[in-house]
């Protein structure tokens, strides 16, 4: 059995990654530093610099990963004087102009979004987890993150009407048809872009963790036992974690020494051997 390695490294993630070859990842999973937002714990980009700050890490990002890797990036845009701040639009832009495919978009749907009153604006209940790659062919395994047929097998597949039975056209020319009868005594289902995880406040020490499940989620979609996961701002270690568990390798880096400290804790010495 091949010992899996997890990799916890102090430091600003465009220098730490020099030190590592072109095409090396499978995977990048990871929640930077928001815009501005955090100035009282680990420090906040200005929004009008974001996309500047951010392009040469990509840049690290899109060396280092393999070309069948993946990179996600969760993202959310702030509020700047009243209105949705523009940086995280500007940067999908130049990150395509970097050479990335913006691939697909899913939302994180945080179900336990906790509740709130503004002036002009509802609770902000969702974030992005945007999809780039270097290129059209890219590892995925839909399987691995095959979800319960539920309720849908008991009420939509009992009342099957005769476009669901035969091969029914899209309606929007799209060329893609679907036959619902297909689907019919299984008990799995393909997942959509929209992942209903619940934030997790159990970690009192960092304010912006996300939870466990995001990036199992994504480290089963895209990844294989062994395989080499980065998360370049790791924060308390959530992804080297869920890498860990998932038996692949992986690489967490954060500038803040006692946010490594407490990563290293997280995927215990007993079972990990750090390098
Ligand atoms: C949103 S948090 C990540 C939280 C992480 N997903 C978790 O679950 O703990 C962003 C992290 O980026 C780190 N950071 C900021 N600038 C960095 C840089 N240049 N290189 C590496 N890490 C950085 C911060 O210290 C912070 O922990």
């Amino acid at each position: 059995m091949k010992t899996i390695e997890t990799v916890l490294k102090c430091g600003d993630c465009l220098e730490i990654l020099q030190e590592y070859p072109d095409n090396f990842f499978d995977l990048i999973i990871t929640s930077p530093p928001y815009a501005d937002c955090r100035e009282k714990t680990y420090g906040g980009i200005d929004p009008d610099v974001y996309v500047e700050w951010f392009l040469p890490r990509s840049e690290q990002f899109l060396r280092t990963l393999k070309p069948s890797g993946t990179f996600i990036l969760n993202i959310k845009e702030r509020v700047v004087n009243g209105e949705r701040h523009t940086y995280v639009l500007e940067l999908i832009l130049a990150l395509k102009k970097q050479g990335w495919l913006w691939t697909e978009e899913f939302i994180w749907h945080k179900k336990n979004c906790h509740p709130g009153k503004w002036p002009n604006r509802f609770r902000d209940a969702w974030e992005r987890c945007l999809q780039f790659n270097k290129s059209k062919k890219f590892k995925m395994f839909q399987e691995a993150v095959m979800v319960p047929m539920g309720d849908w097998a008991k009420t939509r597949l009992k009342n099957l009407g005769q476009n669901d039975i035969i091969r029914f056209n899209s309606r929007v020319g799209s060329g893609f048809g679907k036959n619902i009868s297909n689907w019919l005594g299984r008990d799995k289902a393909y997942p959509s872009n929209v992942l209903h995880l619940a934030t997790e406040t159990s970690n009192k020490n960092h304010s912006a963790t996300f939870p466990r499940a995001l990036p199992e989620w994504f480290i089963k979609l895209f990844t294989e036992e062994g395989d080499w996961v980065l998360d370049p701002f790791v924060g308390c270690g959530t992804t080297s974690e869920a890498a860990f568990g998932l038996n692949r390798n992986s690489v967490g880096i954060d500038i803040i020494p006692e946010y490594i400290e407490m990563a290293q804790d997280k995927v215990k010495p007993k079972d990990a051997v750090f390098f």
